[in-house]
């Protein structure tokens, strides 16, 4: 980050402070409609309602429930969020059964949530948060709003933040029940929110506490099979990662730790001359490793990877010049006002070479034209060599967030594009395998919009084989619920 932009950010934040506090003298203004996506849910959450088709026809075989989880909370009286990625996690279900879309919305029920409630004001320390000193944190979970996404893994649906545990929630009810604890000696480790699954249903994922990296092996079934550590030499800014079908690739990109106090993001610094390290680590025996070195870059998130036959490892992932969303990020946005940028990542495929005689095989990359984020692809294809990454891209003029969806097709370097229109906010659309297909086309992509114009969401499909056409099915609310972050599919 350059010395400008930070100070524009911080000058975003202290302004944004201010705005908090002051009297008020004036009516509030009329916010612009895409606030809506920022607007603060009840507290009783949403449904279940049902949600009309308003556009095509509901594809025969897709049925199951889209899971969604992010920031819902934004404002106590008068004080407002000061980071979008501190609000308390609201769970969206959408059912889809016999071609009709039920929605329900429920707040994940937290300690820091009770405590926030209860006195009408923002307390816990944050991502973005310094938080009241009176508030009481004897362990990251005491701060964890569940927020970020949404894992199925043995029967239970679990709420995902980044820096502390997951919540156990009733995949119908949405009902919190609870912090999950993936092993006695475990209970508390951080479990982190992009979890990775094989498509034999292995779920791996990572515990980021400081440089040291816990590993998760995750029987199909939900039970543990083995938990293992690596140490990555510093504390990079990790919110996601990726792997093959035989090894772990953790991305440590140089945002790093160098002051552990609120609020966290703050305490992060880039350094550009570090470059980007790649530690790549057997899945059978993580004392197995190796390194590559890339250019700097920063990211948020992967898209997956895979291994060709002379161990070449492929990875893809929307990455920035410099971080994005750091101290302020999303504070404008919540109070209405747009920060002004559109977002300058870029879809890139980084290929790494096997080591010759031990030396090389550092990491090249192979760059697209399409700014966006949230890469997503075929779960069948999972850590397997594939064509196919779909992601959010497209921008609007003074409105944050993507328009449209791109398909990019790495085998031919196309992307196919879908704009939907100015009036929208497009979220993250996931892979659906179609029943009986095996190619990674006999797919639908569903996610979710806002429709600024109608102010409610909506629940899009497409045929991967086509997406420029437009959706097969629009489903939509009576009413939007806030923009969220991550989901999952759990086919019926
Ligand atoms: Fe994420």
């Amino acid at each position: 980050m350059n010395l400008s932009r930070r100070m524009l950010l911080h000058a975003g934040l202290m302004s944004g402070a201010a705005l908090a506090i002051a009297p008020r003298v004036f009516a509030e203004e009329t916010m612009p409609d895409w606030h809506v996506g920022y607007q603060t849910a009840p507290a009783a959450g949403f449904g279940p309602s049902p949600m009309r088709l308003v556009s095509g026809k509901a594809p025969a075989g897709l049925t199951g429930t889209l899971y969604r989880n992010g920031p819902a909370h934004f404002k106590h009286g008068d004080a407002y969020a000061t980071h979008w990625f501190d609000g308390d996690g609201m769970m969206q279900r959408i059912n889809i059964t016999d071609g009709k879309a039920v929605h329900t919305g429920r707040y994940i029920d937290t300690q820091k949530r009770r405590l926030e409630m209860a006195a009408d004001k923002f307390l816990a320390p944050g991502f973005g948060t310094i938080g009241d000193p009176s508030y009481p944190v004897g362990s990251s979970d005491d701060v964890n709003p569940g927020n970020i996404s949404a894992l199925m893994s043995g029967g239970e649906l679990l709420a995902l933040w980044e820096a502390g545990s997951a919540y156990r929630l009733d995949p119908v009810t949405l009902e919190t029940k609870g912090l999950k604890s993936w092993r006695p000696d475990l209970k508390g480790m951080p479990f982190l929110a992009h979890p990775k699954r094989d498509p034999d249903g292995r779920v791996w994922n990572l515990a980021i506490a400081g440089r040291r990296i816990g590993i998760y092996n995750i029987n199909p079934d939900g039970t543990t099979k083995d938990f293992g550590m690596v140490d990555i030499g510093a504390s990079h800014y990790i919110h996601d990662w990726t792997m093959t079908d035989r090894k772990v690739v953790i991305l440590c990109q140089p945002w790093i730790q160098t002051k552990n106090m609120p609020p966290f993001i703050d305490g992060f610094v880039w350094k550009p001359e570090e470059g980007m390290k790649y530690l790549i680590a057997d899945k059978d025996d993580l004392k197995k490793t190796r390194w590559a070195q890339g250019p700097a870059r920063a990211f948020y998130h992967t898209g997956a990877a895979w291994e060709e036959s002379d161990g070449t490892i492929r990875l893809d992932a929307a990455f920035y010049p410099e971080p994005v969303l750091g101290s302020g990020g999303g504070a404008a946005e919540i109070r209405g006002k747009f920060a002004g940028e559109h977002v300058s990542s870029k879809l890139t495929m980084v290929v790494i070479p096997p080591l010759k005689n031990g030396v090389g095989g550092d990491a090249k990359m192979v760059e697209t034209n399409i700014a966006g984020d949230f890469p997503q692809v075929d779960p069948r294809r999972n850590g397997l060599s594939r064509k196919l990454t779909a992601m959010v891209t497209g921008s609007v003029e003074n409105q944050p967030g993507g328009s449209a969806l791109a398909l990019q097709d790495w085998s031919s370097g196309k992307a196919q594009i879908y704009d939907f229109g100015s009036k929208y906010m497009v979220e993250e659309h996931l892979f659906i395998p179609k029943p009986g297909g095996t190619s990674e086309k006999d797919s639908w992509l569903i996610g979710t919009a806002i429709n600024t114009r109608a102010q409610r969401s909506e629940v899009w499909a497409f045929d991967v084989a086509n997406i420029a056409d437009g959706p097969v099915a629009v489903w939509q609310a009576d009413y939007a619920w806030p923009l969220g972050f991550h989901g999952t599919w759990a086919k019926a």
